[in-house]
C-alpha cells in the first residue's frame, strides 16, 4: 500500500507475502490501518467465500460443532478487543547484526501492529461444545500449506486450554470495524491477545480439544526458543521452549535511524508492548549513553492487550548520538540491554534495548543543513525544509540486516532509506580486526573518525563490520561496481547500491 507517493510497506517476500510497514507509517496511528498492518505468511493465502466458510470444533468435546459465519453472529455475543499482534521474528535484524541467522527474514521492529478486532470469544464457543475433563490444549488448523515445513503441511498451532477459555481469545471477522480482509485471515481467524502472532491462526477451519499440544510443525518444531549453542540442523520435534506470551519489548520509530538532525530538542517516539496481561509502566530514553535517562510520556492506554505509544523530547548535542530506550512493565521487568544476551538460532524475541544513531550538526552554525530523514513528530517534518536528499537505494529495508531480500513498495521513501555512507560523516571505528572503540586509535585507523566525546560509543563495543560484512551473506566486493552486493544463487544482486547494510553498530 502507498499513501500518496510515500511507500508504506517494506516487502521481505512477495510469495508467500511477508511485509512490514516503514517506521514512519507504523508510527502514525495507535490503531494500525489495515493497509499498514504487517503481514506474515508461511504459505499461499487461501481465498474462501464468507458464505462457504465453515468451522469444525471436535476432539475431546461433548458436542462436536460445525459453524458458519452466520451461526457465529447469531448464536454468540459480539465482542471487541484492541490487541497488538507481534511476530516472534520481530527485530530479528538486530540479532542478525550480532551473528548471521541464515534463511530467515530480517524483520525490523515493525512486525508488530495493533487493531480493534471484532468477533466472538472462543470461550463462549467452547462452552457450547462442552470441553471434557483432561483437555489441556486447544489446537487450531488452517488450510494454507507451508512448503517450508518439514514435511510440507497446512499451518497450525495450539494454546493452553486456560488461555483459550480466559475470554480474551477470540474468533475474529472484523478488523478496525471492517470485514476482516483475506490477507489478515478473513473470513475468520483466531486472535490470541498477548501471545506471539504465530498462535493467532488465520483462515481457521478446525479447532480440536486435546490432551497434548498441537503436533503441527509450527508448534512442535518452529516458533520454539533454542539455546544459543544449539545447532538448528540437529534439533527436532519438541526441542526448545514453545513460545507463548510475548516478551516485554519496545521500539523507536522516529527519528529514523541514521537521520541527520540539528542540535537541540527533538521528539523521539513510539511503541512499548509488555505482552500477556502485563501493562507498560514506564519508558526511559537516553541520548548520552545511559548516564542520564528521561522518562517518556505514555500516550493513550488502549487496554491490557495493546501496545502503548510514547514520546519524549531529548536535547541533542552535536556529533554522532545514540538514542536508546528501555521499557518497564507492571511487574517491574525491564528489557535486556544487549542483543548478544538474547541471540538464538532461529532469531526469535529480540527484546533488547532499541537504539538508533543520528548525526547531529550545530543548528546555529549550519542552519542551512536543516534536517534529513524523519526527525521527530509529523509536525516537525512538515515545518522543517529538507535539504536535497542523497541518492537512496530502492531495494532496502530500513533496519533489515545483511540477509534481507526486502524491498519497498512504491517510490523510494525518504523516511525508510538510509543515506549512502559517504554522504554523512560518521564516527566509526573501522580498523579491521579491532573490537573495542577505545582500542581504536583515531589517527592511525583509516576511516576512523573521532569518537564524539560523551557519546555512547566512547567506551562501548563497536565491533567492526568489515567493508561488506564478510561471512554474513554479503560478498566482499562485486564486479566492476566495487560495492557490496548480496551473494547468492543469482550471484551479485544489483539491488544494493552501497555497503551501508554493514554499518551495524554493536554494543
Ligand atoms: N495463520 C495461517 N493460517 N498461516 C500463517 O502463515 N502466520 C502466523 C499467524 N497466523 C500464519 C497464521 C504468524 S507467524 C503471524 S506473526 C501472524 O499470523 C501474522 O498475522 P498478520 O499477517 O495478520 O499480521
Amino acid at each position: 500500500m502507498s499513501a500518496g507517493t510515500e511507500p508504506v510497506m517494506v516487502v521481505h517476500e512477495q510469495e508467500p507475502y511477508n511485509a512490514e510497514p516503514t517506521p514512519s507509517a507504523l508510527a502514525e496511528h495507535a490503531l494500525t490501518p489495515v493497509g499498514v498492518f504487517y503481514g506474515r505468511n508461511h504459505g499461499t493465502m487461501p481465498v474462501i467465500a464468507r458464505e462457504e466458510w465453515r468451522l469444525r470444533i471436535d476432539g475431546m468435546v461433548d458436542h462436536p460443532l460445525e459453524l458458519s459465519l452466520a451461526d457465529l453472529r447469531e448464536r454468540f455475543a459480539h465482542r471487541e478487543v484492541v490487541a497488538t499482534l507481534q511476530c516472534a521474528g520481530n527485530r530479528r535484524a538486530g540479532l542478525q547484526a550480532v551473528r548471521d541467522i541464515p534463511r530467515q527474514h530480517s524483520w525490523g521492529a515493525r512486525a508488530t501492529s495493533t487493531a480493534r478486532w471484532g468477533g466472538v470469544s472462543l470461550a463462549d464457543v467452547l462452552a457450547v461444545a462442552g470441553l471434557r475433563p483432561g483437555v489441556t490444549d486447544i489446537a487450531f488448523e488452517a488450510p494454507d500449506v507451508a512448503e517450508e515445513a518439514t514435511p510440507p503441511q497446512p499451518y497450525g498451532g495450539s494454546i493452553s486450554v486456560a488461555k483459550a477459555t480466559a475470554g480474551e481469545t477470540m474468533l475474529i471477522w472484523e478488523m478496525n470495524g471492517e470485514p476482516l480482509p483475506v490477507e489478515h485471515g478473513g473470513p475468520v481467524r483466531v486472535v490470541v491477545p498477548g501471545h506471539i502472532g504465530a498462535r493467532s491462526v488465520k483462515w481457521i477451519e478446525r479447532i480440536a480439544a486435546q490432551d497434548h499440544p498441537s503436533d503441527n510443525f509450527f508448534q512442535a518444531s518452529a516458533y520454539r526458543l533454542l539455546p544459543a549453542d544449539a545447532d538448528p540442523a540437529r534439533t527436532g520435534v519438541g526441542d526448545g521452549l514453545a513460545l507463548t506470551a510475548v516478551a516485554l519489548n519496545s521500539a523507536i520509530l522516529r527519528p529514523d535511524d541514521h537521520a541527520v538532525l540539528p542540535s537541540g530538542p527533538t521528539t523521539v517516539m513510539r511503541y512499548a508492548y509488555a505482552g500477556d496481561d502485563r501493562g507498560i509502566a514506564r519508558v526511559d530514553v537516553t541520548a548520552d549513553g545511559g548516564r542520564t535517562w528521561l522518562q517518556a510520556e505514555l500516550e493513550e492506554d488502549l487496554g491490557l492487550w495493546a501496545w502503548r505509544f510514547w514520546h519524549a523530547t531529548v536535547d541533542l548535542p552535536v556529533g554522532e548520538v545514540a538514542i536508546t530506550a528501555q521499557a518497564w512493565d507492571t511487574t517491574a521487568a525491564v528489557q535486556p540491554e544487549h542483543p548478544e544476551s538474547v541471540w538464538n538460532p532461529p532469531g526469535y524475541i529480540n527484546n533488547s534495548w532499541p537504539a538508533i544513531s543520528v548525526s547531529v550538526h550545530d543548528a546555529a552554525a549550519e542552519p542551512e543543513l536543516g534536517r534529513t530523514m524523519d526527525s521527530g513528530s509529523p509536525q516537525s517534518l512538515r515545518t522543517t525544509p529538507r535539504p536535497k536528499a542523497p541518492p537512496r537505494p530502492t531495494t532496502v529495508s530500513s533496519d533489515a540486516g545483511p540477509s534481507s531480500t526486502s524491498r519497498t513498495t512504491g517510490s523510494p521513501s525518504p523516511t525508510n532509506a538510509r543515506s549512502s555512507p559517504g554522504s554523512v560523516r560518521r564516527s566509526r571505528c573501522s580498523r579491521q580486526g579491532s573490537r573495542w572503540c577505545s582500542s581504536c586509535p583515531r589517527s592511525s585507523c583509516p576511516g576512523c573518525a573521532p569518537r564524539p566525546v560523551g557519546s555512547w560509543w566512547s567506551s562501548r563495543c563497536c565491533a567492526p563490520r568489515t567493508a561488506c560484512c564478510a561471512g554474513s551473506g554479503w560478498s566482499t566486493r562485486c564486479g566492476a561496481t566495487g560495492r557490496c552486493h548480496r551473494s547468492g544463487p543469482r550471484g551479485c544482486s544489483p539491488s544494493v547500491s552501497s555497503s551501508w547494510h554493514c554499518w551495524a553498530w554493536r554494543w
